[in-house]
């Protein structure tokens, strides 16, 4: 029996990998926010948060950088080691940043240990088909893995700038093969990002395994946002506002409050409104 803190769940069970294949199974949305310090890892996970993502967009909205790109293994392993300290019960998936396992699974495991050891469940990386080996091979060992699809902010300059993916029937199909031989491959988990809805509704019909989706629509298994941008934190200078956010802490009396409804939202199917924050 859950029982309300100041912010909603203090006393609920830790999240799990079994948990979350549970809550996949039986439809139960998965409600995931990016987090990169032990405050909030605290606020997000007594309000319920399923999952608290570290993700390499701590470049952007912590380090003020144009893109994730210069983001290193030493940073990740820091932040990561700062929400896990900061958390009681969310599952805690880390980003492998840009050139942490790009060159072989060898150098993927060597990195993707060191954020195990910071107190990560698992780990994610962007890309499909050439990232195989290396999902295989971290699975293989015991450390589990989340993919990313769609736009992947580390491919920022080869996908042409920040833009929807997976539009053309050609490009679907290639998304769709990719999420399939991901979850051949062990991944148990698949973000998808800014790829038009009805796309991501039908991959996450057709796979064995949850996606959470940004800018992917109300048919993803769980939803994830920035902290910063559902706090209605301005972006740096030149960044583009971005349709699929919504500012929860707008109407709310505290962030704590905010990041409940945030869950609340995700969890009704109120958040995304497709009308409004898809593609
Ligand atoms: O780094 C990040 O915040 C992410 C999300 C955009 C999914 O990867």
């Amino acid at each position: 029996m859950e029982t309300p803190s100041q912010y909603g769940m203090s006393n609920r069970k830790p999240v799990t990998l079994h948990r979350l294949r549970e809550m996949h199974a039986a439809g139960d949305k998965i409600a995931t926010l990016t987090c990169y310090d032990a405050a909030f890892a605290r606020v997000l996970d007594e309000a319920g948060v399923d999952a608290l993502l570290v993700g390499d967009s701590l470049g952007n909205v912590l380090q003020g950088r144009p893109s994730t790109l210069a983001v290193s293994i030493e940073d990740m392993a820091y932040h990561t080691g700062c929400v896990a300290r900061g958390n009681r019960s969310s599952w805690i998936i880390a980003d492998m940043p840009f050139g942490s396992y790009q060159e072989s699974p060898e150098q993927a495991l060597r990195n993707a240990l060191l954020l195990m050891q910071q107190g990560a469940h698992m780990v994610k990386l962007e890309g499909g088909g050439w990232t195989l080996p290396a999902v295989r091979f971290l699975v293989e060992r015991g450390i589990p893995v989340c993919a990313h699809l769609g736009f992947t902010p580390q491919s920022v300059h080869a996908l042409g700038g920040y833009r929807v993916q997976g539009r053309e029937e050609s490009a679907a199909r290639l998304l769709q093969h990719q999420a399939e031989e991901l979850a051949q491959a062990g991944a148990t988990m698949l973000v998808l990002e800014m790829i038009p809805a009805l796309l991501a509704r039908d991959l996450t019909r057709a796979l064995p395994i949850p996606t959470i989706g940004i800018g992917a629509g109300a048919g993803c298994s769980g939803q994830v946002l920035v902290l910063h941008d559902m706090l209605g934190m301005p972006g740096m200078p030149g960044d583009q506002p971005k349709r699929f956010v919504r500012n929860f802490l707008d109407g709310s009396a505290g962030i704590g409050l905010a990041v409940q409804k945030y869950v609340a939202d995700v969890k009704a199917g109120r958040f995304p409104d497709d009308a409004i924050h898809s593609f």
